[in-house]
């Protein structure tokens, strides 16, 4: 038995891994449940009892050799792992962090909402699920009015008094109700109609409501305001036309054109030959508007107007589908990472 702890004992010694999984296997065939120690002591177990004291030492010894040879083992390797050369190469450049850009409505809408504060207007908000009253009653929609119906309002259960608001004129009502004259707001906000999607229409969309009441305001300051707003979002030589037309809430309602930007003037395809691209629709503010909201028409007036942002982004950046501006391709979105 001396022999056979001997050469144990000189294999432990000799024990020379190169990789710290070597350590492992030798600690488990060595010290292990099953190992080779254990063996020694079940041999030891029917050892002469006179022999008993001077093996059991040896033994005693081996084991603890071996367990400080393997510790001692491992705390090398581990060292000579944090001592090994980095293998990084600490001179190549660092990847730099991709930077998202803003939303091209995002952008517009900033644009606008900009030009308007130059002029003195501030920004107001109102909420997206509205009731009839502040989207349609009081902007004197007669009742039968088909703007009310199914075909185009979303409303939110059954109840026909709740709804998603189908344009941000509601803002006026809200602003009006908590804002005695001088009222000078650009409100900004998603609109919800119910329409196919298609590369020119969509169910979820934005606009932007302008509304200024005070004295004297007359239909030249709607004129005016309006020509100075598209020669900054279009550029200096933009012209602006303005045509007929009828809102519930506006009298008289004019559609608002600007020159096309793209041709000139001289007629190309995306004006249809006719030079001029419709943006925005307005007018001088109805009476019965103002009444409604407890403001004298008799000694206020006003103008209001409203567009679509997605529009108006389309003819800035010559977007000719809506649809993009919804799925969010960053292929789309990162062309407009300049246009800040
Ligand atoms: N609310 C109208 C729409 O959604 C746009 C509009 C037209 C707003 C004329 C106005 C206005 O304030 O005066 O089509």
């Amino acid at each position: 038995m001396t022999d056979k702890i001997n050469e144990l004992l000189r294999r432990v010694e000799e024990f020379k891994p190169k990789a710290a999984a070597e350590i492992e296997d030798f600690r488990i065939k060595i010290l292990g449940k099953k190992g080779e120690l254990n063996a020694l002591l079940e041999e030891f177990k029917s050892v002469a009892p006179e022999l008993k004291r001077e093996l059991g030492q040896k033994i005693n010894h081996l084991k603890s050799v071996a367990t400080e040879r393997i510790n001692t083992l491992r705390e090398q390797m581990q060292q000579a792992a944090a001592d090994a050369p980095e293998t990084e190469d600490m001179s190549r450049p660092g990847s730099a962090e991709e930077l998202g850009s803003r939303h091209p409505i995002s952008l517009v809408k900033n644009q606008i909402v900009e030009v308007f504060s130059r002029l003195g207007y501030t920004v107001a908000e109102g909420p997206e699920i509205e009731d009839d009253w502040h989207v349609f009653s009081a902007l004197n929609f007669p009742p039968e009015h088909p703007a009310r119906d199914m075909q185009d309002t979303f409303f939110v259960e059954k109840n026909p008094d709740i709804l998603l608001r189908t344009h941000t004129s509601s803002i006026q009502v809200r602003t009006m109700e908590h804002q005695k004259p001088p009222i000078r707001v650009i409100c900004p906000g998603r609109v919800f109609r119910n329409e196919a999607i298609s590369y020119r229409a969509h169910c979820i969309f934005h606009q932007i409501e302008g509304l200024y009441i005070d004295e004297g305001v007359s239909f030249a300051d709607l004129k005016q305001s309006l020509l100075y707003f598209a020669k900054e979002i279009f550029g200096e030589q933009t012209a602006i036309r303005m045509r007929p037309s009828y809102f519930p809430f506006t009298e008289p309602s004019a559609e608002v054109d600007v020159s096309c930007n793209l041709c000139g003037g001289k007629g190309c395809p995306v004006c249809k030959g006719t030079g001029w691209l419709e943006i925005m629709g307005c007018g001088m503010v109805d009476p019965n508007v103002l009444k409604a909201n407890g403001i004298d028409p008799e000694k206020y007036s006003g103008f209001a107007f409203g567009m679509g942002i997605e529009r108006i982004a389309m003819l800035k950046y010559g977007v000719k589908d809506l649809r993009l501006y919804f799925e969010n391709d960053v292929r789309f979105l990162h062309q407009f990472d300049t246009a800040l």
